[in-house]
């Protein structure tokens, strides 16, 4: 089978910093899900980043649905980011002054290809991102709520919706459970597969909470791929 998501002899240092990711090789097949743990400080962040394409490695390749993203300029690799990965950030970075439907929206209103797949499975946008909030748990009443006047548990279904919406084919989690509870953590991961199988989606969920690996159809740690020593150790 194809990878959805494929790294080759990927180096990356921060500027001024010593090599944080060497990583010989790495992929991740479709509708896989892969827990990846590693210390605070160990690159997760930073290798996400690389996924997307938000940071250019220094070397290497990265290729999503075989497509190698550093031939692309910075603007094609921003659309194809948004057309073809989903992305729950650790903080939520939700908009605000927006809207919770507002918000999960938005990857509609940069990506015809998200909208498109919206409308296809739920007749519209709007009623796409009602449906994947019910999913998601969120109770009802709350689409029009400022995004700023919900709970931190609430945020968090909120950032996986708009994650999820228009069915993007790599969804990528950096410790969104992070800010829950061990019962309300599972409960999440559970409503999160089950939308990531409907939509036929991959998940790459890092933490450093190991309690959760068990979940997941594969789990990894970011040492085993990486060769680069780390700061935390030396
Ligand atoms: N924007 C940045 N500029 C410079 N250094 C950074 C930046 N982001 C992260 N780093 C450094 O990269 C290392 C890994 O950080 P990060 O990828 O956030 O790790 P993790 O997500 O595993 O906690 C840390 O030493 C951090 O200081
Ligand atoms: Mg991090």
């Amino acid at each position: 089978m194809t990878a959805l998501l494929e790294l080759t002899d990927l180096g990356f240092a921060w500027p001024g910093q010593p090599e944080l990711l060497d990583i010989p090789h790495f992929q991740l097949a479709p509708g896989e899900t892969l827990f990846l743990k590693g210390p605070s400080g160990s690159g997760k962040t930073t290798l996400l980043g690389l996924l997307g394409g938000v940071q250019t490695p220094g070397r290497g390749r990265v290729r999503l649905l075989g497509e190698d993203l550093g031939s692309l300029s910075a603007g094609a690799r921003d659309r194809f980011r948004v057309e073809h990965t989903g992305y729950i950030f650790q903080q939520f970075n939700l908009l605000p002054f927006l809207s919770v439907r507002e918000n999960v929206e938005l990857p509609c209103r940069f990506s015809r290809l998200r909208r498109t797949r919206a409308s296809q499975r739920h007749g519209g946008v709007a009623r796409a991102a009602e449906a994947l909030l019910t999913h998601l748990g969120l109770p009802e009443g709350m689409l029009e709520r400022r995004a700023d006047s919900l709970s931190i548990g609430q945020q968090q279904r909120v950032a996986a919706a708009r994650a999820l919406i228009g069915q993007p084919e790599l969804v990528i989690a950096d410790e969104p459970t992070s800010a829950l509870d061990a019962d309300t953590r599972e409960a999440f991961l559970r409503l999160l597969f089950a939308e990531c199988r409907e939509a036929g989606a991959s998940l790459l969920f890092v933490s450093h909470d190991r309690s959760l690996a068990g979940l997941f159809d594969r789990d990894l740690s970011l040492s085993d791929l990486n060769r680069a020593s780390q700061p935390m150790e030396r």
